[in-house]
């Protein structure tokens, strides 16, 4: 068929699958660019049920952009508590202090514009600009390729850059069609969004992209017999549904192991802020190194750290997570310091020279900081020691 042809039965069939099947979710419900901008920068980080109460509690705390703007770094971080990738959150606050500065707190609407924005690169413009103001510009993220290398049967890895730039290129194809629609949401499920009330073609169509990768044309079991586009489809078609996208060799995962200690003293615990530059700058946690030989490690560990002999130290608990290609172990022990025994001394708790105000916490203080999410665990795991030692 046709490329034209074809790009215009998929933009009907999946407009017209959107209107019935779009899920309700609390930032399809308003053209605040802000509100769509925050969304667009949670769900870069993780899936829409989780991004859901985070969003809700952001708006609900931050409902602006000059409140963004003026935030302050400690109730930033405890927003974005355990959605990871900080830097984001940063670049949030940075680009509202710009939309502030240089366009009278008004969130600009000029695709160039919104680009020029920290942390905003041309996915989340392009969602901004079409969700928010119904502009033709193409969005192209993860579900999107999937959803377009699958359609048009493109073999090449979409990180190459000219596979890359055809696929800019479809995802620009299939927005400029949709704005030729000019489609009225009047008979659709969403009719009640105030989104309905004025054409959203380009909007819905980037959003169905988004929505069909997320919730059909997914990256494994695929359910191409309920896809509104699977008679348009080339991977459906001719069987390489489970191919596509064709992502390249998976780089090898690499093994980490850290040793934290929770060094309890009077019932309150040691925390410290990372420093900025570092990955989870700003967030708190238990002092922690990295180790790389077996159990002798530990006593070596709270040595480098503390420049102390540990007293008596016990198992507390063990986190396994995965950052970008690392996998990481991070095993805890419970060190506690006698009563009368003063922290400071002979624990040099600051040898560790890139830590930042380190700070005895009480359990019940903990929620008032932002933990990394291995540490927020380990944070839940020293409260109930406390408890277990009463
Ligand atoms: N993923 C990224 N943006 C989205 C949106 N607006 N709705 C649902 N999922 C998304």
């Amino acid at each position: 068929m046709e490329l034209k042809a074809k790009t215009e039965q998929i933009v009907t069939a999946l407009l017209d699958w959107f209107a019935a099947n779009a899920r309700d979710l609390p930032w399809r419900r308003t053209h605040d660019p802000y509100a769509i901008w925050v969304s667009e920068i949670m769900l870069q980080q993780t899936q829409v049920k989780t991004v859901i109460p985070y969003w809700d509690r952001w708006m609900r705390e931050l409902p602006t952009i000059a409140a963004a703007a003026n935030a302050s770094s400690d109730q930033l971080h405890k927003l974005w508590e355990g959605l990871g990738y900080y830097t984001r959150v940063r670049n949030l606050q940075k680009a509202a202090q710009v939309v502030l500065e240089k366009h009278g707190g008004k969130f600009p609407q000029h695709f160039d514009a919104v680009l020029a924005l920290p942390g905003i690169g041309r996915y989340t413009a392009g969602a901004i600009c079409s969700i928010a103001f119904n502009q033709p510009m193409p969005i192209l993220d993860g579900n999107v390729i999937r959803v377009v290398t699958r359609l048009f049967g493109l073999a090449e890895n979409p990180k190459a850059k000219n596979a890359n730039a055809k696929l800019w290129k479809i995802a620009e194809e299939l927005v400029a069609h949709a704005k030729t629609q000019r489609r009225q949401a009047n008979n659709s499920p969403v009719r009640t969004f105030a989104a309905s009330r004025r054409d959203n073609s380009c909007s819905f169509l980037n959003q169905s992209l988004m929505e069909l990768g997320a919730l059909i044309c997914a990256p494994r079991n695929a359910q191409c017999r309920i896809c509104p586009a699977n008679q348009l489809c080339v991977a459906f078609k001719e069987n390489r549904v489970a191919e596509l996208p064709n992502l390249g060799k998976r780089e090898v995962a690499t093994t980490r192991r850290f040793v934290a200690f929770a060094l309890e003293w009077n019932g309150k615990f040691l925390i410290q802020q990372r420093p900025s530059g570092v990955v989870n700058a700003h967030l708190w946690e238990f002092p922690n190194l990295e180790v790389t030989g077996g159990k002798s490690d530990t006593q070596a560990a709270f040595k480098t750290l503390f420049s102390a002999k540990p007293e008596v130290i016990q198992p507390l608990a063990t986190v396994k997570h995965s950052i970008t290609r690392y996998r990481v172990t991070l095993e805890a022990f419970l060190v506690r310091l006698t009563k009368t025994r003063s922290p400071s001394s002979p624990l040099k708790i600051l040898t560790c020279g890139t830590r930042l105000s380190p700070r005895w916490l009480e359990p019940h203080e903990f929620d008032s900081v932002a933990f990394s999410s291995a540490h927020k665990k380990l944070a839940s795991a020293a409260a109930k020691s406390i408890l277990s030692n009463r």
